[in-house]
């Protein structure tokens, strides 16, 4: 008896799934134990793990190159300058700077959208101009584009969302006015995981010649970042958010942008010449870096930068995509939790409400089990009141976790349902 030759089932390529267990090795403090239980961590939207590649960058460079930039003839300062200058190479590749003297080393976003309002808006308002921002901002993109206003006699306006958490992008081009100068917007908000669709807002802005500015805080560490095809005029990201230390961030800035801006602080290194009755600059980025600068926090984010480098990135927003899909549907499960932040393209932050049960007591509850999450406004008050919610519990997903780790926030909820009666 013959059998018929059935052709094999053609073999789909199938792409090799993140090594998890191997990346969670590479950060000790996830191998911590809290009151007696295995670390859970789902706050990385509010700081992330370091990886041991980052801290050891630090060590090394306060054991084997520690001196001033930019400032000694000696050979540990050049070695100091070197590192330094190497890292800000390692940020304008990472983000696709054209240049990099478009990379402007910062404390933080909150410092570099400071900067970007005080230095740009103090040229660039006048009484009764504009600045545009979005209904999803953290308060670091509001507070001070508020300041500057105020100083200035200009007016802020908002970009609406729906209650999905999707930003009304047809309502972009009503709001942008011939007062408008500036448009600062948020990529990924940290309260709702709304990925925003940042190119299609800088055309829109771009066509009428108004610059914009992105809060990338929550995206650097979840995709890659490519300022070229975005397009925009300013990035600005934090170090510790992306897997490095806290205390440093940066800015990119448009060279023509940033050259035409005036600096935002005064003092050493900031400078060309100095005497009693003025003072010219340096050029750019050394304009916008007065004093000494944080070199060691410099030289651990370009670790992180490497760190992150050396990754699929391709396969590290599958593994996210994955969490945040199996850790939605699990929480939804959770009877009385409402998920806050349903936006059609989402990053792995997930906010939630549990029905009667304030969010701080469900963040205070889930830490005796191990579980870290955040609770409160997360410094978006003006998202919270447009969700009529005083406050939400936010898991954040980040390439270590795992879906043990969103069991086990489901597992600890149920104490919480416990403890009120639920
Ligand atoms: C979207 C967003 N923007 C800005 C910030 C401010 O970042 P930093 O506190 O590092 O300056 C945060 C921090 O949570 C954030 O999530």
């Amino acid at each position: 008896m013959t059998t018929a030759h059935r052709p094999a089932p053609p073999v789909r390529p199938t792409r090799p799934a993140l090594d998890v267990a191997a990346l969670r090795a590479d950060f000790p403090l996830l191998a911590a134990r809290v009151h007696g239980r295995p670390l859970v961590y789902l706050d990385s939207a509010a700081t992330s793990q370091k990886p041991r590649a980052v801290i050891e960058a630090i060590s090394r460079y306060y054991e084997a190159s520690n001196a001033n930039v930019h400032r000694g003839v000696y050979w540990l300062s050049e070695r100091a300058t070197a590192a330094y200058e190497g890292a800000r190479e390692k940020a304008r590749a990472f983000l696709n700077a054209r240049e990099a003297r478009e990379i402007i080393f910062v404390r933080s976003t909150t410092e570099g959208i400071n900067l970007v309002a005080s230095s740009f808006g103090r040229s660039a308002l006048q009484p009764g101009d504009e600045v545009l921002i979005s209904a999803m901002e953290h308060h670091s993109n509001i507070v001070p584009w508020q300041l500057i206003c105020g100083e200035r006699g200009a007016t802020l306006r908002v970009i609406p969302m729906n209650h999905s958490g999707d930003l009304l992008v047809e309502e972009v081009e009503r709001r942008l006015t011939q007062r408008t100068k500036i448009v600062a917007l948020v990529h990924v908000s940290n309260s709702l995981g709304t990925i925003n669709p940042v190119r299609e807002v800088v055309a829109q802005a771009h066509a009428r010649g108004i610059p914009v500015l992105v809060d990338g805080a929550q995206a650097a560490p979840h995709m890659p970042v490519d300022v070229q095809a975005l397009d925009c005029d300013f990035y600005t990201v934090s170090g510790h958010k992306m897997f490095g230390p806290t205390g440093i961030g940066l800015l990119y800035g448009k060279a023509a942008r940033l050259e035409a801006m005036p600096p935002y602080q005064g003092g050493g290194d900031m400078i060309r010449s100095v005497t009693f009755a003025g003072t010219t600059f340096a050029d750019i980025p050394a304009k916008f870096e007065a004093g000494t600068p944080h070199i060691a926090g410099a030289i651990g984010l370009g670790a992180a930068i490497d760190y992150l480098s050396r990754l699929d990135r391709g396969l590290v927003a599958d593994h996210e995509r994955d969490l945040l899909a199996y850790a939605s549907a699990r929480l939804q499960e959770v009877p009385g939790v409402r998920l806050i932040g349903t936006a059609a393209l989402k990053a792995s932050v997930i906010s939630f409400v549990l029905a009667g049960v304030h969010a701080h007591d469900v963040g205070t509850i889930v830490d005796q089990e191990g579980v870290a999450i955040r609770t409160g406004h997360h410094c978006t008050q003006p998202v919270m009141d447009f969700f009529d919610v005083p406050a939400t519990a936010r898991a954040s997903f980040a390439l270590y976790n795992t879906r043990e780790d969103a069991d086990a926030l489901v597992a600890a909820l149920a104490k919480v349902r416990q403890v009120f009666g639920g």
